[in-house]
């Protein structure tokens, strides 16, 4: 039997064919040259799997979506708050070229050109060299190979982008950036002009939906908190002067190159790659826009569009023996771990002398609410109960309540024998 979703992928990718709007970016002029026949789609999961239909080993360079990677490295390097002196994280409104700057004299957000070069100056190195070199070097770990520039693409940037170099020097004026200013922009063509496929930027887009993690390799890229920003601001700028409707309508937070590329991120679940060459006005893939359309259509890709979870976090609750048992599901947030507590203290009877949180069908737990269920079972040892958790894989981690509480920690409960939808799980006391 055959998988139906690259059957579904590849009719979202004929679907898009017939459109013929748009146009190639011929502001640099070897882009001019690209195949307008070439189209690709690529989705890649949080295990590495990747589904890619249509031309996905086709090579082009990476452009603005090299813009969320250099973000993250520049925020790793410096922190958040240094970052935020030199660049915003407000959209602009404008087009990724605008020469604008905000009040406090900053770009606006690092995903337009002056925003972008202003990140790219914030890596730190010892020369442009070494700068380029640890893009390059972080760019390949998110692909899961190594990459290389496109010198053809940069020669044909670097000879006619003067409205970037004018962007730099403006920005050396106003001391946002602190050295040569055409290093630095030079230094940005190059990362623009970095060769990716489309089935590597899915990864690369994992990567980010991966907090970080690269899906293949399990190298964490990126911190965790710089891909939130990255996130954060890719969500409301990614698509420049687009990208209120693009949040509106595809809810996919995304980043488009002027090779064709649109890379989209769900946070948690996917990264997404399309390509094909023909531009909006907004310089946005005009097949990549309706493909990213149609994925959020069909599949409930919208950021939006999140299940309610906390009503089935409780699956049973049972007396066995001596034991109150709490059998917990899903994974476990604020929202749920509320109303686990709210349940358990709203219920004040509780026959048995030990209460047991049984996670064996949690699939996920965030810190938040790991604290939440621990302070209630502090609270139930207050109470005089004894308390345990029964969690053989070690999900909920170290069971300190504090104050010198532990709570037992069971790999299954006293004297259950397996269960017939549980292979494995044999009873430890
Ligand atoms: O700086 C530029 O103009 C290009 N190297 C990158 C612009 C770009 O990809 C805009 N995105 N759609």
């Amino acid at each position: 039997m055959f998988s139906p979703i690259p059957d579904y992928l590849t009719e979202v990718l004929d679907g898009a064919r017939s459109i013929v709007d748009g146009s190639v970016a011929d502001y640099i002029p070897e882009l001019a040259a690209a195949d307008v026949d070439k189209i690709a789609l690529a989705i890649a999961l949080p295990d590495g799997h990747r589904y890619v239909v249509g031309d996905c080993d086709h090579v082009y360079s990476i452009q603005s979506m090299s813009k969320p990677f250099t973000y993250g490295l520049a925020l790793s390097d410096n922190g958040i708050d240094v970052v935020l002196d030199k660049v915003g994280v407000e959209p602009s409104g404008e087009a990724f070229n605008e020469i604008s700057l905000d009040d406090d004299g900053r770009p606006r957000n690092p995903m337009i050109n002056a925003g972008a070069i202003t990140a790219h100056s914030l890596i730190r190195a010892a020369d442009p060299e070494e700068r380029f070199a640890r893009l390059l070097t972080l760019y390949s770990a998110a692909a899961g190979r190594e990459l290389d520039v496109d010198e053809r693409v940069y020669t044909s940037e670097a000879h006619t982008g003067h409205r970037n170099l004018a962007m730099g020097h403006l920005l050396r004026s106003v001391n946002i950036l602190d050295c040569d200013p055409v290093d630095i922009v030079n230094g940005y063509f190059r990362q623009c002009s970095i060769r990716v496929t489309t089935a590597d930027l899915a990864l690369m887009a994992a990567t980010l939906a991966n907090g970080g993690v690269q899906p293949l390799t399990g190298e964490q890229v990126l911190p965790a908190r710089a891909v939130r920003q990255v996130l954060s601001v890719t969500t409301s700028c990614g698509m420049y002067d687009a990208a209120g409707d693009w949040l509106s309508v595809v809810g996919i937070p995304a980043k488009s190159g002027v090779s064709g590329g649109i890379i989209g991120v769900l946070p948690g679940q996917i990264g997404i790659a399309a390509f094909s060459p023909r531009l909006d006005k907004h310089g946005n893939s005009v097949r990549g826009v309706h493909i990213f359309e149609r994925l959020s259509a069909d599949m409930g890709m919208h950021l939006m569009n999140v299940p309610p979870t906390h009503r089935t976090a409780i699956r049973s609750i049972d007396i066995v023996g001596d034991v109150e048992v709490v059998e917990l599901q899903g994974a476990l947030q604020f929202s749920n771990a509320e109303i686990i507590i709210r349940e358990l203290v709203d219920n004040t009877s509780h026959p048995a002398p030990v209460v047991a949180l049984d996670v064996r069908r949690v699939n996920s737990i965030n810190d938040v609410a790991r604290k939440m269920l621990l302070e209630l079972l502090r609270r139930f040892v207050i109470e005089g109960k004894q308390v345990a958790i029964i969690d053989p894989d070690g999900a909920v981690g170290e069971v300190d309540l504090g104050d010198g509480i532990h709570a037992e920690r069971w790999t299954s409960m006293p004297g259950e024998t397996t269960r017939a939808d549980d292979p494995g799980i044999t009873p430890a006391r």
